[in-house]
């Protein structure tokens, strides 16, 4: 009677162990995953907020121009962006930046600069511009206040004052 009994226990704990196993991996992807792929999902893709974790709330946007703030950011686009960008209409390597504060919302350009890539696989208007320019924009990796900074500068050339 000895022998069946081991097999059975052998048998339940292999049924338990693939059970086990099978489930683990569907486990993680549900738990670490859902929220990825529902960002993924192009019809919960926001076109006026782009993607990333800036919002009309975490930006504060004064009625009148911070001088000092626009003169940091004209400091670091010297350095990261002017290569690649004309404060005019005119294109350079990427679009002239004169207008971006009037067609584009605070957050969809704090958004778009900080993390350029998920916005350029997503958003209509980014592939539209990859289309004219024939380049994607490399992610500079601007600090939070560098991207601020830069906005403000953005508002002065779009003249705020
Ligand atoms: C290597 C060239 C390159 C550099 C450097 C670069 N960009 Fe760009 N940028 C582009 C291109 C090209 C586009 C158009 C979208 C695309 O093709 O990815 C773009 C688009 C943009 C737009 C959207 C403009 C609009 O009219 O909607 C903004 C804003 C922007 N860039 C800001 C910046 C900032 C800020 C920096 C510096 C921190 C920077 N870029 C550095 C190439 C560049």
């Amino acid at each position: 009677m000895k022998t069946p009994t081991i097999l059975l226990t052998a048998l339940l704990a292999f049924m338990l162990w693939s059970c086990g196993g099978s489930e683990k991996p569907a486990d993680a992807q549900t738990g670490g995953e859902a929220p990825k792929s529902m960002v993924a999902d192009p019809e919960s893709y926001d076109p006026k907020r782009g993607e990333g974790k800036w919002t009309t709330e975490n930006i504060n946007l004064g009625a009148t121009l911070d001088a000092a703030m626009a003169t940091e950011g004209e400091k670091i686009s010297g350095v990261k962006c002017t290569s690649c960008h004309k404060m005019t209409e005119e294109k350079l390597v990427g679009p002239g930046w004169k207008g971006a504060t009037l067609k584009r919302t605070p957050e969809w350009i704090m958004n778009f600069i900080t993390n350029p890539d998920p916005m350029i696989d997503k958003d209509p208007e980014v592939q539209a511009m990859l289309e004219l320019c024939l380049v994607r924009m490399p992610n500079q990796n601007l600090s939070d206040t560098d991207a601020r900074n830069i906005l403000e500068y953005m508002r002065k050339i779009d003249g705020v004052k």
